[in-house]
Formats: structure tokens, sequence, C-alpha cells
């Protein structure tokens, strides 16, 4: 890690992070693209596809469920931590997420923007009723879930491909892309869009940006800096260090 950047992010009035799903790889949640990634071991057009979902309930609504369950018994680790430790160092900041897990949240971010959704979160795709826990009982048994309502297909709150990104959601990243001093792209790959686009966004807009990722993402040769490295290992003494700076001048 450089003493530019530290120096940089002590300064910073804007910071905006990007993360994937690296970031929550050492709290045990699996990555889509490394070996044994998610997309290495399942078809994305079987699962996260609403053609497939409509076609395979059943197996779509248990994919989730098993991921849904591998979330909840999971927990923010240090890399989480350190990006809510600097939401409280910068007097801008947002943590732009590709993430559907929750994790920054339970860490302690309060502005977040999740560009792909929320895994916890379901609803109904005829009504729009958000569903309970107790409604999506059937999924852990094999059996298609519906609403209580209007007996409606049950789907997760996240973004399949080819679906629109949350209303306002890429709009409020791209704004913190353009504000921001400094922009951390964290654990991502880089090769989703719009999401991807986020990063070099910054740079053409002034923003000094560094990667974290334990291998050079799509984009890495746009920006500033590379920290090669575990995010739970790179993160907490960059925040610690970015800390000290300002504080040694104030
Ligand atoms: P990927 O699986 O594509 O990339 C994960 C990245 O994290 C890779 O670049 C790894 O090198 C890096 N990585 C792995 N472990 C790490 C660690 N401990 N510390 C730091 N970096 C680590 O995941 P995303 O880029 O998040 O979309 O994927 C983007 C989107 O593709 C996802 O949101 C999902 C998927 O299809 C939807 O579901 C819409």
């Amino acid at each position: 890690m450089s003493d530019e950047l530290i120096r940089r992010l002590a300064d910073a009035d804007h910071v905006a992070v990007l993360t994937g799903a690296g970031v929550s790889a050492e709290s045990g949640v699996p990555t889509f693209r490394d070996e044994d990634g998610l997309w290495d071991r399942f078809s994305p057009q079987e699962l996260a596809h609403v053609d497939a979902f409509l076609e395979n309930p059943d197996l779509v609504q248990g994919w989730y469920a098993h991921r849904r369950k591998v979330v909840t018994e999971t927990e923010p680790n240090p890399a989480h931590r350190a990006l809510a430790d600097l939401e409280t160092l910068a007097p801008n900041f947002l943590l732009i997420t590709q993430n559907v897990d929750d994790l920054h949240q339970q860490a302690g971010n309060d502005n977040v923007v999740e560009l792909h959704g929320n895994i916890r979160r379901s609803y109904c795709i005829d009504c729009g009723r958000e569903a309970s826990e107790e409604d999506l009982a059937p999924t852990r048994e094999g059996k298609v879930a519906k609403c209580p309502d209007c007996d409606g297909l049950l789907r997760p709150d996240v973004v399949w491909f080819g679906e629109r990104l949350p209303e306002g959601a890429m709009e409020k990243a791209q704004q913190a892309a353009a504000a921001a001093d400094v922009f951390l792209s964290v654990g991502t790959s880089a090769v989703v869009y719009p999401a991807a686009g986020l990063p070099v966004a910054a740079a053409e807009h002034g923003a000094y940006t560094a990667e974290v990722n334990t291998g050079r993402s799509a984009v890495a040769d746009d920006l500033d800096e590379v920290l090669l490295g575990k995010a739970g290992e790179v993160l907490p003494p960059l925040v610690e260090s970015a800390r000290e700076e300002a504080d040694a001048r104030t």
C-alpha cells in the first residue's frame, strides 16, 4: 500500500467504494468466477434468469433458499468492518455493492447502494407483496413457494441477467463515482456492467483509484494502484493508517 493512497484517503472529502463477491469470500460466501465459484459449478442461464425461474420455479427457489441459508450463517469479516470504519472517517461516503448478502450493513455501513438487490428479501411477482420466512418454507422441501394473498410465485429480490437495476441505484452510484476524491474497487472481477464501469468513470472524473483484489481485475490497468491480497488483510491496515494520518493533521 502506498503513502499516496493513505494520504489521499486521509484528505478525501468524498470516498466511494465498489465491492464484489471477493469482499465476502473470507466470510465463507462463494464468489462467482474464481475456481470453484458459483458460475463454475452452476449455469447462470438456468438459475439467474427470469425465464428459467418461470420454467422451473422449484429449482430456482431451491437454489436461492440454499444460498440464503449460507448467507444467514455467515458474519462480516475484517474487510467489511474496515469499510464500516472508513465510512466514519470520510465526510461523504458511499458503499456501492454488487453483493446481495447484506454483510456490509451488518458490519455497520449506513450509506449502501445495493446494485443487485438483497437475497434476504423475496416478493410476489404478481402482487409485489414482500414474502416472509414462513411463506418461503416450502422451498426448503423442494416445493414451490407461492404468495399467500394471490398465489403468485415468490422470487428473490435480486437482479437477474437481462433485468434492470433497482430504480435510482445506478444514478446514485454514478454520482458518487463522479464526486469521489478516492474510489476503491474491492473484490470484484469488474466484468459485469454497468457496475464494472464505475472505477474507470471515477478515474475519468479525477478520482484517485485503487483496487484491492487477490488477482488483477479486468479494469486494473486503468487504475492508479492495485493492492494485491485478501481484502480482509489489506483493508484493515489501510484504513487504520488513513485514520492515523487524518488524526495527525488535526
Ligand atoms: P466475481 O466472482 O466475478 O469476482 C470476485 C473477485 O474477487 C475476483 O476478481 C477475485 O480475484 C476476487 N477475490 C476473491 N477472493 C478475494 C479476497 N479474499 N479478497 C479480495 N478479492 C478477492 O464476483 P463479482 O465481481 O462480484 O451478479 O461478480 C459480479 C456479478 O456477477 C455478481 O454481482 C453477480 C455475478 O453474476 C448478479 O448476480 C446479477
